[in-house]
């Protein structure tokens, strides 16, 4: 298997021991209601790292740096750790079921290497698993779809492929929550390669192929 072809990989990073009902109400003190994907209220968010470009950005949503760093300093220190000069730094929460599709907001991750690049956290995760790949674009059926199991490894880091394949989120249970981080910046590709050459090994078991993928397709 060649990292091109790798589609979704968990990533050696240490895991964070988060205080899950603190952070949750540190995102609900911010957060702010987002509209992406074909829908309007898909998501809630809150900055907490910004590049001087979006920190200029007349739409840009204020960022809680100072904020996070005060109170979560092992979350924002592992942030500073990963292979990206940063640009925005935002945790996420969908309210609906996000169909599956392939990012476009975020160009700055768009570096001429073609296997999975886009970094994510996840930080509070329901007991159901919601985060998905798939061959298919929009509401793929549950046979098309394969959830990473984020409750099974010793990280909170992930990277996934933006090209060929589709990534979506399904609703979480009711009454459960489910946060994630996400990143944009300027991937270093020579360290990101290094990471995912021993992440693959490390988690095997775990790792989603393109190829993978397109054999569900029907
Ligand atoms: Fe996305």
């Amino acid at each position: 298997m060649e990292l091109k072809d790798v589609a979704f990989s968990f990533l050696d990073f240490p895991k964070l021991e988060l205080d899950t009902g603190k952070l949750i109400a540190f995102f609900d003190k911010y957060k702010t209601t987002a509209a992406t994907y074909k829908s309007t209220e898909t998501w809630q968010i809150m900055t907490i790292e910004a590049g001087e470009w979006y920190r200029k950005v007349p739409i840009g949503l204020p960022v809680y740096d100072k904020e996070a760093r005060q109170e979560f300093p092992d979350l924002m220190d592992l942030i500073y750790s990963l292979p990206v000069k940063l640009e925005r730094v935002q945790i996420w929460e969908n309210i609906i079921p996000v169909g599956a599709h392939q990012d476009t907001f975020h160009p700055a991750l768009n570096c001429p290497w073609p296997g999975p690049k886009m970094y994510r956290l996840m930080l509070v995760d329901p007991e159901c698993p919601t985060f998905y790949m798939s061959p298919n674009s929009e509401h793929p059926p549950e046979e098309q779809r394969i959830y990473p199991k984020f409750d099974q490894v010793d990280t909170n880091v992930f990277c996934f492929t933006n090209e060929d394949v589709f990534h979506g989120s399904a609703m979480r249970t009711p009454g459960t929550r489910k946060l994630l981080i996400q990143l944009a910046g300027h991937l270093d590709v020579e360290k990101h390669i290094e990471i995912l050459q021993r992440s693959v090994v490390k988690y095997k078991d775990h790792v989603i192929t393109v190829d993978q993928l397109k054999s569900m397709k029907q």
